[in-house]
């Protein structure tokens, strides 16, 4: 089964990417971190999706039996970042595939926008947003050990076995 985390955060040093390499490196999935890719700012030029950078990631994705994505909440949506990221695919690559949703907000009863965002998304590009959903606040984090929190990391459990059940059915009934 193979699992990608996309971290959509563009910072460097952002809350949604210390989440984001936590999954990966806990449940053995491949990382497409924002904050470190250098993806144009989508035109819809024919040349763009012939850039290294581009295929990869689309490379990536399409090879993937679930996803997550990771995104701060940045003004009641996703990020920037995640949402160009995701203009640059298409349903070529996330059509049946169950995809996890977690928001990394501000504490002030913020992330659900940027889940429902995501999910709407989701639904654009003919995905499976599963039922299940998590948002992280910056009590989450355990910022000198540049981790998550027993109690969150228990939730991205609940979260990522919910995932892995979806994977599963897609695997055997949907992936052609
Ligand atoms: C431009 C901007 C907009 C934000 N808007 C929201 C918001 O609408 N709701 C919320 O809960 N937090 C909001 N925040 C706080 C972020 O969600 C929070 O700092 C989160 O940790 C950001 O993720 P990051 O650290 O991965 O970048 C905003 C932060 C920024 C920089």
């Amino acid at each position: 089964m193979k699992l990608v985390v996309i971290n959509g955060s563009p910072r460097k040093k952002g809350r949604s990417r210390i989440a984001a390499i936590y999954l990966a490196d806990t449940y053995k999935a491949e990382l497409i971190d924002l904050s470190e890719y250098q993806l144009p700012l989508f035109n819809g030029a024919e040349e763009q999706s012939e850039l290294q950078a581009v295929q990869k990631v689309k490379q990536i994705v399409k090879e993937a039996d679930a996803i997550v994505l990771v995104s701060p909440e940045y003004h009641s949506g996703m990020s920037g970042a995640l949402k160009n990221f995701l203009d640059l695919l298409s349903n070529e690559q996330f059509a049946n595939k169950p995809v996890g949703l977690i928001a990394v907000a501000g504490g002030g009863k913020g992330g659900i926008n940027a889940l429902t965002n995501m999910r709407t998304v989701m639904r654009g590009l003919y995905a499976n947003a599963i039922p299940k959903q998590l948002v992280l606040d910056p009590i989450c984090f355990d910022y000198v050990n540049t981790t998550v929190k027993e109690e969150p990391a228990l939730l991205m459990k609940h979260l990522m076995d919910e995932l892995q059940v979806y994977a599963g059915l897609y695997i055997d009934v949907l992936r052609k």
